[in-house]
């Protein structure tokens, strides 16, 4: 691979230890896949957060770093954690857990990472451009990213996203490509859609049928960022696709030449077992919405369905501490409480550690929906959100 002076420096340890260590681990990857040059990346998400997924080594790995004086190059923003930063003991989080939260995010901290956690980071401050390089790991984002910005990254590990915040670059290989952005697949979209969960729903079903390849949408009505990041969310889920393309609404779409491709039809019937598929669950003890974290606009939705009345269930809402505080600006918080609910922040439904306190959770996310039972020992009662808040 071509290295230029500058990282032939680094890989040379003119930049130190770490910065050595790392730009090998991107130099190796880049080798892997026969990448030609490593490129400057615009920001890094990094995942691998939450003390539930990295325990005790990834605190320790993490720690060990920060103290080298390790320190990012890029805007570099963190994936959810395992509790809310600050509210976290209404929640219930344990305290022994709470206190290594702490650990990893001060380790984040002293490399100069975002304190901001959250799997939407263009919905709190970070907004790449069109054909803008990252190093995003977390696949709700990486797929968003991708797909509805048109922005280009692999979806990274914990490791290799850190190593391109601290060294700056990733190798140019995979999505980085243009060859490698064209769909394989075209879904023939024959149904209305209207929820969050419909997305979800479709974009299970199509995830496990494309496997790793780029599917093409034809056929969707109408759709918003909100729908469109559960549809990724849930397709990233059931068959790891980092990126897709909507005929009419994604950027990349119309430079697409679809002819002759194998067609996939989605229509009522899909719908209808996609939905039976992920409910596993009867009676929920906790509503949660927000995977991936919700927007503004979806908040502002909730606070109206829920004003005057009480929840016949807990309601946590996941998002960003940059939507949380503009939600309490706009006295959208109250509403919510006083309904019964609480607007999580820094956080999530899989990487908290819910299984201590619910063993049955309604949710209306696709991605969740086929995450918490294994990753959080739950039952799922999954729906749209009209149904979900009602009680049915
Ligand atoms: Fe985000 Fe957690 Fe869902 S990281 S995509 S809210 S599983």
């Amino acid at each position: 691979m071509y290295l230029t002076k500058e990282q032939e420096g680094m890989l040379d340890g003119e930049e130190g230890a770490v910065v050595e260590k790392l730009m090998r681990l991107l130099v190796r990857l880049g080798d892997i896949y026969d990448a030609d040059k490593m490129i400057s990346v615009g920001s890094v998400q990094v995942a691998g957060v939450s003390y539930k997924s990295i325990g005790d080594p990834g605190l320790e790995f993490l720690e060990d770093f920060a103290s080298k004086g390790a320190k990012v190059k890029v805007l570099t923003y963190l994936n959810p954690a395992g509790m809310d930063l600050e509210d976290w003991q209404e929640l219930g989080i344990p305290a022994d857990f709470a206190e290594k939260q702490k650990l990893i995010i001060d380790a984040f901290k002293k490399m100069g990472i975002v304190i901001t956690a959250t799997c939407t980071p263009y919905l709190a401050g970070n907004l790449p451009r069109f054909r803008e390089h990252l190093a995003w790991s977390e696949s709700s984002a990486v797929s968003f990213s991708n797909s509805v910005i048109g922005a280009r990254t692999n979806r990274e590990g914990g490791p290799s996203a850190l190593a391109a915040a601290i060294c700056g670059f990733t190798p140019n290989y995979g999505l980085h490509l243009d060859e490698n952005r064209k769909p394989n697949f075209v879904i023939d979209v024959k149904t209305d859609l209207k929820f969050n969960s419909d997305f979800g729903a479709m974009g299970h079903f199509v995830g496990a049928a494309v496997k790793n390849k780029i599917p093409y949408f034809e056929g969707i009505k109408e759709a918003n960022t909100d729908n469109l990041k559960s549809l990724g969310a849930a397709m990233a889920a059931s068959g790891a696709v980092a990126l897709y393309h909507v005929e009419g609404m994604t950027p990349e779409a119309g430079l697409m030449n679809i002819e002759g491709l194998e067609r996939i039809e989605f229509g009522e019937k899909e719908l209808k077992e996609s939905y039976e598929k992920l409910n596993t669950g009867d009676e929920p003890d906790v509503v949660i919405l927000g995977c991936p974290h919700a927007s503004l606009r979806e908040i502002i939705s909730i606070a109206r369905k829920v004003e005057g009345k009480i929840l016949k269930k807990p309601l946590w809402i996941c998002t960003s501490r940059a939507m949380k505080e503009t939600a309490q600006r706009m006295g959208l918080l109250d509403v919510i409480e006083e309904a019964g609910g609480k607007i999580v922040a820094d956080t999530c439904m899989v990487v908290s550690p819910i299984e201590k306190l619910f063993s049955t959770t309604a949710i209306n996310s696709g991605k969740a929906a086929q995450y918490l039972p294994g990753f959080c020992k739950q039952k799922v009662v999954f729906g749209n959100i009209d149904k979900l808040l009602e009680g049915k």
